[in-house]
This record gives C-alpha cells, structure tokens and sequence, in this order.
C-alpha cells in the first residue's frame, strides 16, 4: 500500500507501529543526532508504559543548555509523557512506569536516593492551562521560596517575587495589585504569573506543555517573546502543537511519531530539509 494513504489515516489506539499493517516497513530508528555539545538533561532508552501499555519507545535525547528544545508531533505521540520523564511527574500518575535514565549533572534523576521535590525545583514545569493557585499574585510566586526555604525575611522575599514578575515580563501590569488574587488575572497574564512562580525558585530548566494554547495571539506573542529571553538563563523543553511556533522559538527540533523519537536536529534543517519520510509529512502538513 502506498505510504501516503496509510499515513492519513490516525490509528489512536494502536500504539506499536511495527504490528499495524501498512507501518510494518517503516523505519523509526531516531534520524539526526541526539547530541548537543553542552546538555543539561540527558534522556537516555526511555521507555514509558500506562498499565499494560507502551507509550514511549526507546528515546535518547539531549536537552541543550540555555537554548530552546522543541518537542513536536501528532496527538497522542508521546510528548507529554516524555516531557514529565525530566523532572519526573510522572510518578504522581497512578499505573505510569518509566524505564531508563534520565541524567542531570551525570546523575540519575531516577535514582532512589533523588527528591523528586527537590527535582521540580530544579526542573520546574508550566501547564497548558494557566493554574495560579487561589492566592494573592504575591502568594503564588512566593509559594516556591517559601516552601523550599530560600528566603531569609520578607525583604527577601519581596526581592524575588519583584524579580521573578519583572523577569516573566509582568511586573508592570501587577505591580499594584500584588495582594489581589492571582486567578483574577487575564489568561496571558494568569500563564506569565505561572511562568514567573515557576522561575522563582531559580530552576535551571523549565518544562512548557503547549503553554499558548489556551491564549490569544497577543497573549501568545508575549509569552513567546519571553521564552526568548528566559532561554539566556534557563533550559527550555517546549511542548507545541503550532509548527510555527516551534520554528519561531526553538533552535532544536524533535519529531514524535506513534511514541518513537522520528527525527531530531537544528530547527530550521527539521522545517526546510527534513530527513524523515514521516517528519515531511507532518510539517507539510498532509497528517497530523
Ligand atoms: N494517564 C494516562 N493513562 C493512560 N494512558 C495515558 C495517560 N496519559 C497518556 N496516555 C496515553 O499515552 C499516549 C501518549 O500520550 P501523551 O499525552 O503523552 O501524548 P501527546 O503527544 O502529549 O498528545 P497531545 O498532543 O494530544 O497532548 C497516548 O496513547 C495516551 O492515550
Ligand atoms: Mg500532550
């Protein structure tokens, strides 16, 4: 059959391509180089199950230090599974097993004597939808400092609640209304109060999954011109279903398909020469 056809057609629920029909001669061994001279986060034979079920095969990935990673793909690919790998929420999911290594520093984040608490801290994530807990603006960026100790006295922490506003670009629009409740908040301005409890706590990663979906063009706009800048201090591994975006904001590219890490490489050869039959298609737009 020819490839093309098989490939319009979405088959949710049939995880391994090897057994599907039609799939069966395609090659998913990783195309690109997995490697980045200077990683932060190495993922290494990942292999992740729901239950019974396998929904990530085999990845090997480097998280390149202070640039953003891109992480693209049909629904249903893996790429929030994988992207929980890195500071390990997954665990929090009940019948969710993870295998292999995921390494900080050389270190297994995985190993038993790792806090996951801790981790998060120093992997710290933004959701798709905008979540402020129902606290003041100040509460919700306080609320990491807080919790890990990292302030000695209110001026302290008012210093770094002020920074991390100013760094997530919305200082200006809160700044005299920090005791109002954070969820009262526009949704762009509600996701950049996230961006900012997240970098509060000095992570050196931040992990986003689709963090504009819920927001207007402007509101995106913004939050992708913060990545812009968060991405001289921190790691970026973006979730994104706008193609767009990822060529805008990343300068790497990984393509999932069906759980399997397609292709990955330097974002501009992933948008205009990719290598992988698969990754043409989805950014040609004709599956996906
Ligand atoms: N909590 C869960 N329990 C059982 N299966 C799950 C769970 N979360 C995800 N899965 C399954 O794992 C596979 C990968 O899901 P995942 O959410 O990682 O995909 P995704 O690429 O992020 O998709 P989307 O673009 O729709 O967000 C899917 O088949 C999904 O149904
Ligand atoms: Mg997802």
């Amino acid at each position: 059959m020819d490839i093309t056809e098989t490939l319009a057609i979405p088959i949710p629920e049939q995880l391994d391509p090897s057994a599907t029909t039609g799939h069966a001669d395609l090659d998913l061994t990783t195309v690109g180089d997995i490697t980045v001279p200077d990683p932060r986060m190495k993922l290494r034979d990942i292999n992740v199950f729901y239950g019974q079920k396998q929904a990530v095969f085999n990845v090997n990935l480097d998280i390149g230090s202070n640039s953003v990673s891109a992480m693209i793909g049909p629904s249903g690919c893996g790429k929030t599974t994988l992207l929980r790998c890195l500071n390990r929420m997954n665990d929090t999911i009940d019948g969710c097993r993870v295998e292999g290594r995921v390494e900080m520093d050389g270190k297994n984040v995985y190993a038993r004597k790792v806090d996951p608490v801790l981790l998060r801290a120093r992997v710290g994530m933004v959701f798709q939808k905008p979540n402020p807990f129902p606290k003041s603006i100040f509460d919700n960026v306080a609320y990491g400092p807080r919790i890990h100790g990292l302030v000695h006295d209110r001026t302290d922490l008012e210093e770094i609640v002020h920074t991390s506003l100013e760094r997530a670009g919305l200082l200006n629009e809160v700044k005299d209304r920090l005791d109002q409740p954070g969820t009262g908040l526009s949704g762009g301005q509600q996701q950049r109060l996230c961006i900012a409890r997240a970098i509060a706590v000095s992570p050196e990663v931040i992990l986003m999954d689709e963090p504009c979906s819920a927001l207007d063009p402007i509101a995106t706009a913004r939050i992708e011109e913060l990545i812009g800048e968060l991405r001289k201090n921190f790691s970026i591994a973006i979730v994104t279903h706008s193609m767009q975006q990822a060529a805008r904001v990343s300068q790497r590219t990984a393509y999932f398909h069906l759980g399997y890490l397609v292709e990955v490489g330097p974002t501009k050869d992933i948008f205009t020469t990719p290598k992988h039959q698969l990754t043409e298609e989805y950014i040609t737009g004709r599956f996906g």
